[in-house]
């Protein structure tokens, strides 16, 4: 029997090795890559997910876990007609929400939002938030370990983790779904799993942790006097909040230009060429924030970081600032893609970062920048477009490389990574062997090796 039947017996018609029905399937988000597969699998269970795993095993066959497919790497798209692509969306229930401990037991197709919808209905609250929350999946937030808009209080995806379900290379499946918050018993074996992009196992469940329920959210739209000012306003701001800023964004002028030519009804409240949103949020009595962000609002104007700034008075006027900053990606794709970049250098260091890039890039102009991020997490997305006029395609072919080579190699100068949260995937694999440290890298083959020694769990993703 071949793989596909021994699938279809398996999973009845949630197997397909229809080409209409695996093309949307088959395309990364970013349309780099456009990937073949001999089938397409959509387990609903975790013993499911191990009864494939098990018949690739006995087939000689790879698999490629996929969730929502909003990665950027392309680390969810598979490359050859005998791999088995894995989609996790119908593994999508929440198992158990414990108001006590604060934690939630959930499976990995579960989609972002609806994680926060369903802890939001108990009081609840799961940090992890990003753009693509309403289509993104928990397992791939997890395997990608995903920053997004509120790391600098919470932490990237792993950080929220207490246990996992994990079915391994042999369809055996490992079990750590502890809602503990202390279990020192050896080696933190859900770490291998966070990050690994699905290439060590695939995640079908875990235990995160939850937290009380914002009780007051305070936004403000800085226009700031330049990075240096930005920088320097958030250790300010951090201790004149007690600590509650939880998202501390930087945006260019260039961004906002990008966003006034290609997004309609989307204008920033003030004028300028840098820009800070922060947002202070916390369990508070009611009216607790608003004062101390006015302090620091106005320390801020005195000292001449800020030029001026605006404050949301509403929840849509909350709204109204964060799409200024989650509509920039979908304004350079009409712009006609950047060549998108993900860099980290401590956040002292990101004022040097700034000064120094444009420098060195001065020998590929012309080019325009898009510049913007988690500066609070000293994570910039340094993005680089073609000249107005010109062919993205083109611009892409003769100078991408020796773009990204400049903005990676300052980053590493400094001490930094040249991909801060959205991974490796396929698409910087060699990055990583280039910048990786060699002890590093050597471990992560060795555990690979150990775990995956035929090389069934996502093949020519994360190592080359
Ligand atoms: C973001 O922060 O908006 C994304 O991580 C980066 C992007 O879409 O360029
Ligand atoms: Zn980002």
């Amino acid at each position: 029997m071949t793989l596909v039947n021994a699938l279809a017996g398996l999973l009845g018609d949630r197997c397909t090795a229809s080409a209409d029905a695996m093309a949307s399937y088959l395309e990364d988000e970013r349309g780099l890559y456009r990937g073949e597969a001999a089938c397409l699998v959509f387990p609903e269970s975790t013993d499911e997910v191990a009864a494939v795993v098990r018949l690739c095993v006995e087939h000689g066959a790879s698999l490629v876990p996929q969730g929502g497919n909003t990665g950027y790497c392309g680390g969810a798209t598979p490359s050859s007609a005998t791999q088995v692509l894995l989609n996790l969306s119908r593994l999508n229930r929440i198992r158990a929400i414990d108001p006590v401990g604060m934690t939630v037991t959930a499976e990995a197709g579960v989609i972002l939002a609806n994680l926060h919808d369903a802890v939001e209905a108990e009081d609840l609250f799961f940090p992890l938030s990003m753009g693509s929350e309403g289509s993104c999946q928990l397992g791939g937030n997890l395997a990608t370990n995903a920053g997004g808009l509120a790391v600098l209080k919470y932490g990237m995806a792993g950080e929220l983790v207490l246990g996992l379900e994990v079915v391994l290379p042999d369809g055996s499946v490992l079990n750590t779904l502890k809602p503990l918050r202390k279990d020192n018993t050896g080696y933190h074996l859900r770490q291998l799993f966070l990050g690994a992009e699905g290439t060590l196992g695939v995640i079908t469940a875990a235990v995160l942790k939850l937290f009380p329920r914002p009780t007051e959210f305070q936004t403000a739209w800085l226009s700031v006097s330049g990075v240096a000012a930005a920088c320097q306003l958030l250790p300010l701001a951090r201790r004149a909040s007690g600590d509650c800023v939880t998202s501390f964004e930087y945006i260019s002028g260039q961004s906002l230009a990008l966003l006034a030519q290609h997004v309609e009804g989307l204008r920033p409240p003030l004028a300028g060429e840098h820009h800070v949103l922060l947002e202070l949020s916390g369990a508070l009595p009611p009216g607790g924030l608003r004062p101390q962000l006015e302090q620091l609002l106005e320390q801020a104007l005195e000292a001449g970081w800020a030029e001026d700034a605006v404050i949301a008075e509403s929840l849509d006027q909350r709204r109204a600032l964060w799409a200024l900053r989650e509509n920039i990606p979908e304004a350079e794709k009409r712009a006609g893609r950047s060549i998108k970049h993900d860099v980290s250098v401590p956040i002292a260091d990101i004022p040097a970062y700034c000064e120094q890039a444009p420098r060195r890039l001065a020998a590929l102009e012309p080019l325009r920048l898009s510049i913007y991020g988690h500066i609070g997490d000293g994570n910039l997305h340094y993005n680089v477009l073609a000249p107005e006029a010109s062919d993205p395609a083109a611009f892409k072919t003769d100078k991408g490389e020796a773009i990204s080579r400049v903005v990676h190699d300052l980053a590493a100068e400094m001490g930094g990574s040249f991909s801060a949260e959205h991974g490796i995937g396929q698409l910087k694999t060699a990055e990583l062997a280039r910048y990786g440290d060699p002890a590093a890298l050597a471990l992560m083959r060795a555990l690979k090796l150990a775990i995956d020694p035929e090389g069934r769990m996502n093949p020519g993703k994360l190592l080359d």
